[in-house]
C-alpha cells in the first residue's frame, strides 16, 4: 500500500518518520518523487497536482491536509476515489484560538487602543459586558462548534447558523436561506467558519453586510472566495461595519497594495487560523487508512454533492 504525500518538504519528512515508525506496512513517498505511478494507492496533499486521475490509475483515497477540501475539483475525480478532509485536532485548537483571540479584541477594542497608543492618547471606551455582546458564527461543525463551546466560557450571547437545524446549548440557532436575516440581525461580531461551495462564495456581501447591526465587526476564517472583498470596503467605509479580520484572501498572498492590506480598519494574517502538524493529525490519517483497509466508512468523508 503507498501513500504520496505532497506537502512541504520539512512536514513531508515528518509524516513520513512517523508512518516509519507507527505503520511500516505503509510506503510513503514524497513528492515529487512519485516513482512508479500506479503503486500509489492513496495521496495526501493540500494543493493537489493537475491530473489526478489519469496520473494515478490506482488512486482510491485522495486525503486533504486541509478541513477545506475546495481546492479540489472533485468533478474530474472518479467516483471510485474517496475523498476525505482532514479531522486534526491541532487544526480545531488553532481555529479555537485564532477566533478566540479576535472576537475578545474586537470585543475590548483592542484595534482602537492601538490607534490611540500610536497618537498618544490616553482614553477609556465603554465596557460592553459579555452577556451583551453578541457573537454569531456561520458554520456549525467541526471548527464553528469548537468556537462557539470556547466562546461560552466567556458569557457572551451566541448564535449559530447552519444548512441544516441544529441544538446547540447555550446557542441561539438558525438554518437555511430562511433564517440567515434573523441570524445576521442578532451579530455584533460575526464570525465565517463555512467550507467554500457554490452556495457559499461570495456569501459575505453587501447584502450580508446590510443585514447585520450597524457597526458590527467581520472575522472571516473561511475561505477569502466566501467574501467580496469590495462590498467589505464599502460597508467599512461607510460605517454600516466597524472593523474586520480577514486571515483568508480571494488571492493568496496578496499584492503590497491589496485594498484590505492597507486598510485602517482591517487586520489581516496570512491563513494562519490553523496549520495541519504531522503530529496531531497523524493518528487521524492513520486511523482512516485502517478503516479503508477494513472496508469501512472513513471519518470526515466528503459528500461530493455537497462539496464539504
Ligand atoms: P464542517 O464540514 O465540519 O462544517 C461545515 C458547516 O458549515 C456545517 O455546519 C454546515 O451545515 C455549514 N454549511 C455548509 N454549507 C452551508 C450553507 N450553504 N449554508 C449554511 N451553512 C452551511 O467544516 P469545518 O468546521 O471542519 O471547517 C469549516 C471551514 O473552515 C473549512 O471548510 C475551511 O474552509 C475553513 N478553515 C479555515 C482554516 C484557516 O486556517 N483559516 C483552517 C481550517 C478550516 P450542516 O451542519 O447543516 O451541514
Ligand atoms: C484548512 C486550512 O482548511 O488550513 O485546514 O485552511
Amino acid at each position: 500500500m503507498t501513500l504520496l504525500f505532497k506537502v512541504d518538504p520539512v512536514r513531508g519528512h515528518a509524516w513520513k518518520a512517523l508512518f516509519a515508525k507507527h505503520a511500516p506496512d505503509i510506503e510513503v513517498r514524497l513528492w515529487p518523487e512519485v516513482g512508479e505511478p500506479s503503486d500509489i494507492r492513496y495521496l495526501a496533499t493540500w494543493q493537489p497536482p493537475a491530473g489526478i486521475a489519469e496520473r494515478f490509475e490506482n488512486l482510491q483515497v485522495l486525503f486533504a491536509t486541509s478541513a477545506g477540501v475546495d481546492q479540489f475539483d472533485t468533478i474530474a475525480l472518479p467516483p471510485s476515489v474517496h475523498i476525505v478532509r482532514m479531522l486534526d485536532p491541532g487544526i480545531v485548537q488553532g481555529i479555537v484560538e485564532h477566533a478566540t483571540m479576535t472576537v475578545l479584541a474586537l470585543h475590548r477594542d483592542l484595534p482602537l487602543y492601538l490607534e490611540q497608543q500610536r497618537l498618544g492618547l490616553w482614553q477609556e471606551q465603554p465596557n460592553v459586558p459579555t452577556r451583551q455582546r453578541r457573537v454569531g458564527v456561520m458554520g456549525l461543525g467541526n471548527l464553528g462548534q469548537a468556537v462557539l463551546r470556547q466562546l461560552q466560557g466567556f458569557g457572551f450571547a451566541l448564535r449559530g447558523w447552519s444548512r441544516t437545524v441544529k441544538q446547540l446549548e447555550g446557542v441561539q440557532c438558525h438554518a437555511g436561506e430562511a433564517g440567515l436575516a434573523d441570524f445576521l440581525a442578532g451579530c455584533d461580531i460575526l464570525v465565517c467558519l463555512l467550507p467554500l461551495t457554490p452556495q457559499t462564495a461570495g456569501i459575505l456581501d453587501a447584502r450580508l453586510f446590510a443585514a447585520l447591526p450597524r457597526g458590527a465587526s467581520l472575522i472571516n476564517l473561511g475561505r477569502g472566495a466566501h467574501l467580496v472583498e469590495a462590498d467589505l470596503v464599502k460597508a467599512l467605509d461607510s460605517g454600516q461595519l466597524r472593523r474586520a479580520i480577514v486571515d483568508v484572501l480571494a488571492n493568496e498572498p496578496p499584492g503590497r497594495e491589496h485594498p484590505l492590506m492597507a486598510h485602517p480598519r482591517v487586520w489581516v494574517t496570512p491563513h494562519i487560523g490553523a496549520v495541519t502538524h504531522p503530529e496531531s493529525a497523524f493518528p487521524v490519517l492513520l486511523a482512516n487508512l485502517r478503516r479503508h483497509q477494513r472496508g469501512e466508512p472513513m471519518v470526515g468523508a466528503v459528500h461530493r454533492e455537497r462539496g464539504y
